[in-house]
């Protein structure tokens, strides 16, 4: 390498991994839709703004979004299996959910809303979700049709009358191939709610 090359790369610096120190926890559950992908943005916005991220996917969300990707993303430990350990604590799920200011589930799938409705424990994210006393809020994805169920709305009135908060859907054209509602609302209004629970304002 010539000194040229080395004068250029030394101005390369190394970025802190948060702008400053750690505003709140933050737990994001991800879970198998399609827009799954958008959570890399969300873990990587929500980071760059001084939170301290951990990531919990569900097993069937490793088929939209690589574990690698969140993890490297959130630069904590990832969970995805009550076998996953936390650095300082012996059971994972419940360190993360003793450790969460917030609980956000970005995307949400109708399943994952049924089972936080019907307080099923089966997967590391259902369990946090009842183990934790932090807020929780969803922003659910997924089909027009399937959103607009009265299954589905009734486990969405369900988890609101216990003080779950919801965020979208928004109306557009959807990855199935329809338009209507059921598209995951956008990064930034999901990390404006995000800060204003957090902060206790009123969404
Ligand atoms: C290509 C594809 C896209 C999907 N997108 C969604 C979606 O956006 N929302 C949803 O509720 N389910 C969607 N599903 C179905 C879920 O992946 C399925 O219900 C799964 O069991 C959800 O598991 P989880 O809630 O544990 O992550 C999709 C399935 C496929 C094959």
């Amino acid at each position: 390498m010539n000194s040229q090359a080395l004068s250029s790369s030394s101005a390369i610096t190394r970025i802190p991994a948060t702008s400053s120190t750690p505003h709140h926890t933050i737990i994001i559950g991800v879970t198998g839709s399609i827009a799954a992908y958008k959570a890399a943005e969300l873990v990587s916005q929500l980071r760059q703004r001084g939170h301290r991220i951990f990531v919990v996917m569900t097993s069937d969300s490793k088929n939209f979004i690589t574990p690698l990707t969140l993890q490297t993303l959130s630069g904590n430990p990832l969970v995805e299996n009550f076998s996953d350990e936390i650095p300082g604590s012996s059971c994972g799920h419940i360190a993360l959910a003793d450790r969460a200011d917030l609980l956000l589930i970005a995307p949400a799938t109708a399943s994952a809303i049924a089972r936080l409705a019907y307080g099923f424990s089966d997967d590391p994210l259902s369990a946090i979700a009842l183990a934790t006393r932090a807020p929780l809020l969803i922003a659910p994805a997924m089909n027009g049709k399937m959103w607009e169920h009265p299954a589905t709305c009734e486990n969405v009135e369900r988890l609101r009358s216990r003080g779950v908060q919801f965020i979208g859907p928004s109306v557009g054209l959807l990855a199935c191939g329809y338009e209507g509602s059921g598209r995951l609302i956008e990064s930034s209004a999901i990390i404006d709610c995000a800060e204003k629970l957090l902060t206790h304002k009123v969404i």
